[in-house]
């Protein structure tokens, strides 16, 4: 016996895969003890590996120092049976286990190793708190539906190097200590010794190195890309997190999409079992936002953006009047069944627009009985309340939401509290799949604060080829080869085809406020490539934790990263970030002040 591994040890199954097929069979299995059972002159140990759980049985029969043996187990202990499969006993039978027909009856058995009780028992659904879980990762993650998740993350993962391979694409990898990367999130430095002083930063995203791979030839490039953002987390943002990675020569925007969404859909059918045959949904940005509020829609339901400005220009409200006034909007949401929120829960939406700075929630509840409150008719005519009501439609049992404010005020706050009105109702299907490609986004966007205008997606993203005449006098208006993907509300990913035109890109520069010296600086090598020939490209980022999260059906993108970090970008098991080693700062001949 003893607790080592010798070479007659040799598994043959692992647990979760033995039937009612194998019995008779000689098998052996390790694994760890999910729990143990003595009844007296009978044992009974569940054990656990990442395919499911077994049954072993001791009894008479058995040899007594093995019977001894299993008796002092304890859960986790980790285990090696070898025996014999057979029936298990009438009664015993579990029909919602695969292997509840059978156990194994142990001839040799071996404790590994001895497990001291663990922080949390290791169970499916376990409601232990996140930072527990968190801190001892490793055991969180022998839960079996932790181990699915990471699974089929690798299921997914082989699917998109398949797809991908078949069409062309080449798997390249680019560096991971580059010179910082303009996609607009902050950097994570780090210091090189070599040069002292000097710096180098962790990728955002690959983007100039796949540029560049597409001006070298390569024509289709893929990677699961390694990306690092020093960014606010939220539950679906990481600091470090993984993009399926691609850019493709000679190509225009339809390509590329009709590319992916080749990949999404092969993904459905092989990983879900789920047939999409019709085209995604391709929406401008500027119809999305009218329509839903937001750039990223969750087009599974309804609830739609009513703009009532038309009806209410010259109302007497002073709040409607003035926004239309100061060129903001009036608009409106009609929350279907929503009369059955009670003032409470409506009082809890007036403070849930508040953190998208809306000023105030104006509502209309109507309910089946046929009785209306409101909080804003009697600031209205007769005429204007009933305009409100035929415009939105409403009917008995309906809830209206109003806000009045500058236009991304009122997409803002009505964009989420459609969603948020959505989950409230309990209408949202996570197993709904519903995929829409946003595009024409904006190429600019104007910061009142800096004054400037900055790119919305990154300064190599074309210009609409029939905006390119507004780049100059009126850059605000010009629309951007750009796309997103978008599946329920989520923006599983993004892309552009890109400058090639050295004269379009120092316009671009120009209109960013970048001067030529200071684009050479920050951009030469990239300006210096483009003047030996480059090919037209595009290409798109999925952020593939996003997609495993969705398609697995989950909220929170941690649930699928196998060692993530909390909210406040550190990592509980390991306590990273922590106080460098001082040896190594003199080697970099750094001191750390930390100012106030
Ligand atoms: P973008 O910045 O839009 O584009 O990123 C692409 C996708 O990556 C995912 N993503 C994230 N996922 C988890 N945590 C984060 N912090 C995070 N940030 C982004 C999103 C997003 O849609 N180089 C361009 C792509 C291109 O133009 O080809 C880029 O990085 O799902
Ligand atoms: P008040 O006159 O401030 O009591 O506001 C009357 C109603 O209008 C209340 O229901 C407020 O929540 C609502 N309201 C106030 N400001 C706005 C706004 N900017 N948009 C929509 N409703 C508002």
């Amino acid at each position: 016996m003893g607790n080592l591994l010798t070479e007659k040890d040799k598994r043959t199954h692992m647990c979760g895969t033995l039937t009612a097929k194998n019995i008779g069979e000689k098998v052996c299995v390790m694994g760890w003890a999910q729990k143990q059972r003595d009844l007296g002159s009978l044992i009974f140990i569940d054990l656990r590996d990442r395919t499911g759980i077994v049954q072993l049985a001791f009894d008479d029969a058995t040899d007594r120092e093995i019977f001894d043996l299993a008796f002092g187990v304890r859960a986790e202990y980790v285990l090696c049976a070898s025996g014999t499969v057979r029936q298990r006993g009438e009664g015993a039978i579990n029909k919602n286990l695969p292997t509840g027909e059978i156990e194994i009856f142990v001839e040799d058995f071996k404790v590994l190793s001895v497990a001291q009780t663990p922080p949390f028992e290791v169970v499916e659904n376990s409601n232990v708190n996140a930072e527990l879980r968190l801190k001892h990762r490793y055991l969180d993650l022998r839960r079996p539906d932790m181990q699915q998740r990471i699974i089929a993350r690798s299921k997914i993962s082989r699917i998109v190097r398949d797809y991908y391979a078949e069409n062309g694409f080449i798997d390249i990898e680019t560096p991971i200590l580059v010179k910082p990367t303009p996609e607009g999130a902050r950097d994570y430095l780090v210091p090189s010794r070599v040069h002292k002083g000097k710096f180098y930063a962790l990728p955002q995203s690959p983007q100039i190195y796949k540029q560049l791979l597409m001006v070298s030839g390569f024509d289709r490039y893929i990677q699961l890309a390694r990306c690092f953002r020093d960014e606010d987390l939220r539950a679906d943002r990481q600091p470090e997190f993984t993009q399926i990675d691609t850019e493709m020569s000679f190509v225009t925007a339809d390509d590329v999409m009709k590319m992916h969404e080749g990949f999404l859909k092969r993904l459905m059918k092989e990983y879900m079992g789920i047939e999409m045959t019709e085209d995604f949904i391709r929406m401008p940005w500027i119809e999305a936002m009218e329509r839903f509020g937001s750039d990223k829609p969750d087009i599974r339901f309804g609830y739609e953006l009513t703009d009532l400005s038309g009806v209410l220009a010259n109302c007497g409200f002073k709040v409607f009047a003035r926004a239309i006034e100061n060129g903001g909007s009036v608009r409106a949401i009609n929350v279907k069944g929503g009369a059955r929120f009670s003032r409470k829960e409506i009082d809890s939406l007036v403070e849930f627009v508040k953190s998208y700075k809306a000023k105030g929630l104006a509502w209309l509840k109507w309910s089946e009985s046929g009785d209306i409150s409101s909080s804003y008719a009697k600031f209205l005519t007769d005429e204007e309340n009933e305009a409100i009501k035929t415009t939105m439609g409403a009917e008995a049992g309906d809830l209206i939401l109003i806000v009045a404010d500058k236009n991304k005020v009122v997409f803002d706050s009505l964009g989420a509290l459609r969603c948020e009105c959505a989950k409230r109702m309990g209408i949202l299907d996570p197993m709904d799949f519903k995929f829409l490609w946003v595009t024409e986004f904006p190429l600019l966007e104007y910061s009142e604060e800096d004054e400037r205008f900055y790119a919305m997606h990154h300064p190599f993203t074309a210009p609409m080829d029939e905006d390119l005449q507004y780049l100059d006098s009126d850059p605000g208006r010009v629309r951007a080869k750009a796309y997103d993907i978008v599946l329920n509300g989520t923006e599983l990913g993004g892309g552009s085809i890109r400058i090639h035109d050295a004269g379009i890109q120092s316009k671009m520069f120009d209109v960013l406020g970048l001067t030529k010296e200071e684009a050479d600086v920050k951009f030469g090598y990239l300006l210096e490539a483009f003047k030996y020939g480059v090919p037209p490209h595009g290409g798109l980022a999925f952020g593939f934790d996003r997609l495993v999260t969705l398609i697995l059906g989950l909220e929170d993108i941690r649930d699928v990263i196998a060692f993530p970090k909390v909210q406040n970008a550190s990592e509980l098991m390991t306590k990273c970030p922590s106080e460098p080693d001082p040896k190594a700062l003199d080697e970099l001949a750094l001191a750390v002040t930390v100012k106030e």
